[in-house]
């Protein structure tokens, strides 16, 4: 079983990054035969779905000049993802709705469809409802199965440390991945 997991802020060390890392660390406690596989989006250049509509009959994103491509390969791999962001003005950070905007390249043969999908967010104070409910968008057009979804609250990087609840509710999401395989 693949496991992939992305984290849609600029902050490679972040908040998010530490909750979906956390996730994929309890998969591999809970699981030594999963493989997962942690992307910062972060690090990567993403450039913002033209509207071209030209995947409609080429199946692919015309756009190459760009990391999304090397990262979708990934996902489309995997078997489960857990796709997190920060909350940025109660919704999903920009970086990760370019990423999800470019999918639609894979949405005409619903490439993603039948993967388990794990959500995640972390806001400052409010707004992870909305954001999870963009990624719950995401998830149910491409037709992945649910599998969990994690909040936290975290201002500062590494303040999510302090939030036991949600590091718990990362292990346990975790634990139920490892049983999915
Ligand atoms: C541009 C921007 C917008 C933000 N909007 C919100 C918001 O709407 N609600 C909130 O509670 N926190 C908001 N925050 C705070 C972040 O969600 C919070 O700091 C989070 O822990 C950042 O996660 P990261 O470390 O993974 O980047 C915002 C932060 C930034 C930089």
């Amino acid at each position: 079983m693949k496991v992939l997991g992305i984290s849609g802020s600029m902050q490679p060390n972040g908040n998010t990054a530490y909750l979906v890392r956390k996730i994929l660390e309890a998969v591999t406690e809970a699981n030594a035969e999963a493989t997962c596989e942690f992307i910062s989006l972060g690090g990567h250049h993403i450039t913002p779905c033209t509207g071209c509509l030209q995947c409609r009959e080429k199946k692919e994103c015309v756009i190459t000049n760009d990391d999304w491509g090397a990262v979708a390969e990934k996902m489309v791999e995997c078997d489960v993802l857990v796709i997190g962001t920060p909350v940025y003005y109660y919704d999903v950070s920009g970086q990760l709705k370019n990423f999800i905007d470019r999918t639609y390249s894979l949405w005409h043969d619903r490439r993603l469809s039948g993967k388990y999908v794990v959500t995640v967010a972390v806001n400052g104070d409010c707004g992870a409802d909305r954001a999870l409910e963009t990624l719950e968008g995401f998830a149910n057009a491409h037709e992945f199965v649910y599998a969990g979804s994690v909040t936290g609250r975290a201002s500062l990087p590494g303040d999510i440390i302090g939030d036991t609840a949600a590091c718990e509710a990362a292990v346990k999401v975790g634990q139920k991945i490892a049983t999915l395989g």
